[in-house]
């Protein structure tokens, strides 16, 4: 049943902030935690440069920290790239794996984040797999097909007891044209009927905000939200944290 598993409400601020602007962030973000429903976690999924100062802004408060990509090497000529070893050491528990900005505009493909979500677990971090199909996919009606495929090829020896997994069809993301949230629950159901572990809380992203939150979270299979624009305010992302269903 949903109740058992685990709610997770994530902000991906993708290349927005710089460290004072992190810092003011939290600072004004953490006193809307006061009354957090307990069965929440609560995650911001920052740009690189600003994990220290996340990291030291949220100690002592609820949030955790995730970076937004990593790489499966452990070290080497990778110009640019940043490792789960990296990570770990900082303290970062989480980061987002194979969001579609990374698929459509820098390459990666469904072997890339394969391994990139085997790195990050390696290294004791729990990856955030994102899937979700395109306009022209789910017109073709083949999103079904997209998703299971997606699901078989990314999740090749991972650890299912160790990963969140956010359903954002393309269309939806950064657009204001949030996915239905019948449908949305109608694809969480298919993605948690090809897994292995039940308990693996899977979220919705695209286009989530304070407006249509209440509404998504109150979907049965869907066990939080992946928000990008919508978490950039502090006070937008604490309206989606403290939905109310
Ligand atoms: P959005 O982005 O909330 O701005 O649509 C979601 C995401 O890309 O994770």
């Amino acid at each position: 049943m949903g109740t058992l598993r685990q709610i997770v409400l994530a902000g991906n601020w993708k290349m927005h902030m710089t460290q004072a602007e992190t810092r003011a962030y939290i600072d004004s973000f953490k006193p809307h935690l006061s009354n957090l429903h307990p069965a929440r976690q609560v995650l911001l999924c920052v740009p690189f440069t600003d994990l220290t100062a996340a990291l030291e802004a949220t100690a002592n408060s609820p949030i955790k920290i995730g970076a937004q990509n990593i790489h499966w090497e452990e070290k080497g000529a990778f110009t640019g790239e940043i490792s789960a070893a990296m990570l770990s050491e900082m303290g970062v528990q989480f980061a987002i794996v194979g969001h579609s900005e990374r698929r459509e505009y820098f390459g990666e493909t469904d072997e890339t984040v394969n391994k990139r979500l085997l790195a990050a677990q390696a290294a004791g971090i729990t990856p955030i797999l994102c899937v979700g199909e395109s306009k022209a996919t789910r017109d073709a009606g083949k999103t079904e097909a997209w998703i299971v495929r997606q699901l078989d090829e990314d999740l090749v020896g991972v650890d299912q007891s160790n990963l969140i997994i956010a359903y954002e069809p393309i269309w939806a993301i950064g657009t204001g044209d949030t996915c239905d949230s019948g449908e949305a629950n109608r694809i969480i159901g298919l993605i948690r009927s090809k897994l292995t572990h039940q308990d693996v809380p899977i979220q919705y992203g695209g286009s989530v905000k304070p407006a249509n939150v209440d509404e998504i979270m109150s979907q049965p299979e869907i066990d939080g939200a992946l928000v990008g624009g919508a978490s950039l305010t502090p006070d937008g992302f604490a309206r989606i944290v403290n939905y109310q269903v």
